[in-house]
């Protein structure tokens, strides 16, 4: 069949987006569906920095690769030996569980391994590229998802089945921005009642963060960025305070929280900040980070704090979460009124507008922001 398709050609180019085009929309060849794959529609698609992580090429992948890692769709075709039917609404996870690794049996689906491999590659779980372009070269999938497609093929362990009446453009969220932020404070921080809490970083990731803290009962809850408007948000959404980002942030931190927060959660991607989340916590709390920073970038912490302060510093991939366990678990809270991830959605928009799209992520103007097709 063919489908439209968002590829990304080149990496590195300079901004503004909207004019130097990184994102080329191309009429591809998309095979059937493979044993244990699905042909999904993709219905909504999100935008989120680790694409764009990509497009500025401060995490290389091999291109030209299908972008996107971020939707919900409906099933449309069923490979062999899948546990999904046409018409299954779906929700699309980033890492590709295989089910048998040491780590998907140790219950770490986020970190399987042979997902991992599949994902560095550009393929999905089984190895293929299902994507054909017009030159009968195969662009590469990204994250075994590449969302920014009107259809797609994925490995079905890339899938979670979700309930028909959630509005697609919500159940985007869940893939990447909830999965991460929440499980990144529910699971990797283990926010209990009562902790006092910090998060830096107001995107999609660092707001739902903020959001599952305040559902877990943090009491002291501080929202940083360097953006006045994402504050604004975050004041609205529950934080008790805010505070800009910059290198007065630690010392307005320690103030408000009588010396750092038990837990901290760094969604800034930026090093230098990671270190700033690392300084505020408190003696005997955790820093989590989420941020994906260019491979390669060292980090500097004074290792004697870990020690004599017993700090945790501790890494989060898809919010140490399971996929299909956590997302019906967050869709439930959502619909409970505990997690209004809608908040974290700032712009519709329609595949064409991409290159633009990632110029308002870049500048820190868009929070969220949805395809839909
Ligand atoms: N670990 C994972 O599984 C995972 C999953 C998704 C995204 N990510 C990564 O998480 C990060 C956040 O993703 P996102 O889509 O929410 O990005 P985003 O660009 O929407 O949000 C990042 C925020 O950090 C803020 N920021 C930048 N510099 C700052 C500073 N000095 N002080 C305070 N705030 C500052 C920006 O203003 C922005 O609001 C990215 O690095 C992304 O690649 C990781
Ligand atoms: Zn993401
Ligand atoms: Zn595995």
């Amino acid at each position: 069949m063919r489908t439209r398709t968002a590829v990304l050609v080149e990496s590195g180019r300079e901004t503004p987006y909207a004019d130097s085009r990184p994102l080329e929309i191309q009429e591809l060849d998309l095979e059937p569906p493979g044993p244990g794959e699905l042909l999904v529609r993709i219905k909504a698609a999100g935008l989120c920095h680790s694409d764009l992580s990509v497009i500025n090429g401060s995490r290389v992948r091999p291109l030209p690769m299908a972008l996107g890692h971020e939707a919900a769709g409906e099933v449309v075709e069923t490979g062999e030996g899948t546990e999904f039917e046409v018409g299954d609404h779906v929700v699309l996870a980033f890492v590709p569980a295989c089910g048998h690794c040491d780590r998907c049996v140790g219950g770490r689906p986020a970190l399987c391994g042979p997902g991992a491999a599949a994902n560095g590659a550009g393929t999905l779980l089984s190895g293929a590229k299902r994507f054909v372009a017009p030159d009968g070269t195969r662009p590469n999938h990204h994250l075994g998802v590449s969302a920014f497609s009107e259809y797609t093929v994925i490995s079905s362990r890339s899938a979670v089945k979700v309930d028909r009446d959630l509005p697609s453009d919500i159940a985007a969220l869940f893939g990447c921005a909830v999965l991460t932020g929440a499980g990144a404070a529910l699971y990797s921080a283990a926010i209990t009642p009562g902790d006092t809490v910090a998060v830096f970083g107001l995107g999609g990731v660092g707001l739902a963060a903020l959001l599952a803290a305040k559902a877990a009962g943090a009491s002291t809850l501080i929202a940083v960025d360097v953006v006045d408007h994402k504050r604004a948000l975050a004041e609205s959404l529950g934080a008790t305070h805010t505070v800009p980002g910059g290198p007065d942030a630690v010392d307005q931190i320690k103030d408000i929280t009588n010396g750092g927060p038990e837990k901290v959660i760094d969604t800034t991607g930026v090093v230098p900040v990671l270190e700033q989340a690392y300084a505020a916590t408190r003696a005997g709390g955790t820093t989590v980070t989420v941020g994906l920073p260019a491979p390669g970038t060292p980090l500097s912490i004074p290792a004697l704090s870990l020690v004599a302060e017993e700090k945790t510093l501790r890494g989060s991939y898809l919010g140490s979460c399971v996929p299909r366990r956590d997302v019906p678990r967050f869709i439930d809270m959502y619909r409970a009124g505990t997690l209004p991830v809608d908040a974290l959605l700032s712009d519709h928009l329609k595949l064409d507008d991409i290159n633009g799209a990632f110029d308002r992520l870049h500048t820190g103007e868009a929070i969220r922001q949805i395809i839909t097709f």
